[in-house]
């Protein structure tokens, strides 16, 4: 019984002097570990006398309770200890300043593309897309463009081989879409374009918007009517609009479109070379032979086409006078928009 009591004794100096989890980790099992110091005193109860043994395994049984007890008490203590130390150690300082991320914007011509899709939208224009990499047939073939046509050579193009092209114009989307679906049809078909052509109102990649509307009764009033539309949504309602003759082989007849120019009021200004017009875009009636590509009987359908440069309408509307800026990633001119 003694020496069960200075076992007691000396467990609880060791414990006091304990300051870490794993010492007191280590003082579990120098007691109550498989070979601990209690342990050991509960496996050497046979060698006592039979009239003691019941009070013995008592003793021992209490001791090692106390002791596990304390065990969790001092545990606790020192979790506690080490919380109110982290707690001192890891302090956030709730007045520094934040960290300062910056806003990222839309791009301009990006702005501008969504203006252009929201006014055709609203119009009930439907939005398809088509390949930026496209077979010669769609950019040029199907679009009446045949091989050795002069036509082609205004259109500066990136050949990938013999029958591939980086497309040159958004026109190709609308022999894609009118393949695969019938009319009546109103569609725009906004994207990236390629010419191999680079100076301060070039760049080799730049975005048109194509539109095309397709039906059994269409007419050039409608072609003029839509457009004219947009350019005052686009600009203002007072912006006069002019339809000037012009050429291209898919439509027939086709025009040029011009504003007013919106710097001199159409008095005459450097930007519209003292004409006092902006030319904005190219249209006209689909070809009757491009309906022939398509599967479409000309007697039937008639429909008009457009394509407008965004870049072009972007400076436009903002007056930028370098086309280069738009690709340059300058912060300070892309904040401006
Ligand atoms: N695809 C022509 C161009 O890029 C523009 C255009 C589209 C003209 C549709 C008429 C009809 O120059």
């Amino acid at each position: 019984m003694e020496v069960l009591l200075s076992l007691r004794d000396s467990f609880h100096k060791e414990s006091e002097s304990v300051t870490s989890l794993p010492e007191l980790q280590q003082l579990k099992v120098k007691y109550l570990g498989k070979k601990g110091l209690v342990t050991e005193k509960l496996k050497t109860l046979s060698a006592i006398a039979p009239e003691h043994r019941p009070a013995y395994g008592k003793t021992v049984n209490e001791l090692k309770q106390h002791i596990e007890q304390e065990i969790i008490r001092v545990e606790l203590l020192l979790k506690q200890e080490e919380y109110k130390k982290s707690i001192l150690t890891e302090a956030l300082d709730v007045t520094l300043p934040g960290k300062y991320t910056p806003f990222g914007r839309e791009h301009p011509i990006h702005k501008v593309l969504s203006e252009i899709t929201g006014i055709f939208s609203s119009m009930g224009f439907e939005v398809e897309e088509g390949p930026e990499v496209e077979l010669d047939y769609y950019n040029f073939e199907a679009l009446n463009i045949p091989k050795n046509h002069p036509a082609r050579d205004m259109q500066d193009t990136f050949y990938i081989s013999d029958e591939v092209v980086l497309r040159t114009h958004t026109s190709p989307v609308q022999i894609r879409v009118m393949e695969k679906r019938k009319p009546p049809l109103k569609i725009i078909a906004p994207g990236k374009v390629y010419r191999c052509d680079a100076d301060i109102s070039h760049t080799p990649m730049f975005h048109q918007v194509e539109g095309f509307m397709v039906d059994t009764d269409i007419a050039f009033s409608d072609l003029k009517g839509v457009l004219q539309l947009f350019i005052h949504s686009m600009f203002s309602a007072e912006t006069p609009v002019r339809f000037r003759p012009s050429y291209f082989p898919f439509t027939e007849p086709s025009a040029e479109v011009d504003i007013g120019c919106i710097f001199c009021s159409g008095k005459g200004c450097r930007v519209c070379k003292q004409t006092g017009w902006l030319e904005i875009l190219g249209a006209g009636m689909i070809h009757p032979r491009v309906f022939e590509y398509v599967g479409y009987n000309p007697e039937m359908y008639t429909g008009f086409a457009f394509g407008m440069g965004v870049e072009r309408i972007t400076m436009l509307k903002f007056g930028i006078d370098d086309i280069r800026l738009f690709f340059e990633n300058d912060l300070r001119f892309l904040r401006q928009f």
